[in-house]
């Protein structure tokens, strides 16, 4: 595809080659990222950042990225803060924003709105989450988490077997990210959820027509014994009609050190998208997981920062420049990373 001025939307819109253009870029704004570096090619350009659904790292680290890149924020959170909550059209809010900012990152609770909103503004937008339908940046960071990890256990995307355990119904990630495993070969999805919060039934069918092998189950334990990657979610209680439905299901599949040990091959790896739900009644990954070197969530979001980067650098059409307008870092950077 070509990235500069597009709107990064869904997962669907990439060939594999986009992907590991995307993760080629992505390794090259580690120093960035690391704080080693300070670049400023995006000096004087403005991200409009629109977050009406909760979010903080999603928000905060497309935030980062941009200011990484030497640009600058605008915010927008919550509907009660904007004038949508005044009744203006999502095609209103997108042609006025669209003329503060040169690039857009949105969530919202509605599947497409993202889109619709897009296809009214005058700037890339960013798909930061719409609804339980895609969040693609979170799809890319995963994948390339998943290629990091699998890199030092002699393993590629290629040939992966994942298990993804939750909420597969309404997780707007785990349904992005196998859409985008579809790009790869002979991947092994085993789908761990309740019945009534099984993956759709549209997005299995994608991964059979790649070519991937899928098996659902609804048992934890058996699930996650042969796999490179455990994809734990959380029950995304803002989806269902009442507290009560979310109830019935949080807390059902449990992730803790113990079973680890005994059910899980070594060395396989434990992602999230967070946040986890660390209440009691849930605690899908628990906290003593802490110290386990397999527990890769903070790696994930760290890589968010190099991923989202690598996206702005791609739609603004700067890649070539970001080494051009950097200088060393001044101050005490050391330990971080
Ligand atoms: C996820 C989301 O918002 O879909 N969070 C995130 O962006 N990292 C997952 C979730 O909220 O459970």
């Amino acid at each position: 595809m070509q990235f500069a001025g597009s709107h990064i939307l869904s997962v669907t819109q990439f060939e594999r080659a986009d992907v590991e253009r995307i993760f080629t870029v992505a390794d090259r704004m580690e120093p960035y990222a690391h704080r080693r570096r300070v670049t400023k090619v995006l000096d004087g350009a403005i991200l409009g950042s629109m977050f009406f659904e909760p979010s903080t790292r999603t928000r905060v680290s497309f935030g980062s990225a941009f200011n990484l890149l030497g640009g600058e924020v605008r915010e927008t959170t919550g509907f009660e803060n904007s004038a949508i909550a005044k009744g203006e059209s999502l095609y209103d809010t997108a042609r006025v924003l669209s003329g503060y900012s040169d690039v857009i990152a949105m969530r919202h609770p509605a599947a497409g709105s993202v889109a619709e909103f897009a296809a009214a503004s005058r700037v890339p937008v960013i798909n930061g989450g719409d609804g339980a339908n895609e969040h693609p940046s979170q799809a890319l960071l995963d994948l390339y988490t998943i290629k990091k990890e699998l890199a030092g256990r002699g393993r590629a995307i290629d040939g992966l077997r994942i298990a993804m355990v939750g909420d597969l119904r309404y997780g707007r990630t785990v349904h992005s990210l196998c859409k985008l495993l579809c790009l790869f070969d002979k991947v092994q999805v085993v789908l761990v959820s309740p019945q009534e919060l099984k993956m759709p039934g549209e997005i299995v069918e994608e991964l059979r027509q790649a070519g991937h092998e899928v098996i659902e189950s609804d048992a934890l334990e058996a699930s996650i014994a042969h796999v490179d990657i455990v994809y734990s979610t959380r029950i995304q209680e803002e989806r269902f009609s009442s507290q009560q439905e979310a109830d019935l299901y949080r807390g059902r599949f449990r992730l803790n050190q113990s079973i680890y040990t005994e059910h899980c091959e070594p060395n396989t790896v434990i992602m999230h998208p967070l946040p986890r739900d660390s209440r009691d009644t849930a605690r899908e990954l628990d906290d003593d997981l802490n110290d386990n070197p397999n527990l890769a969530i903070f790696r994930q979001t760290d890589n968010g920062v190099l991923v989202r980067m690598a996206l702005f650098a791609l739609v603004l059409d700067v890649v070539d420049q970001v080494d051009r307008h950097a200088r060393d870092v001044n101050w005490y950077t050391a330990g971080r990373f």
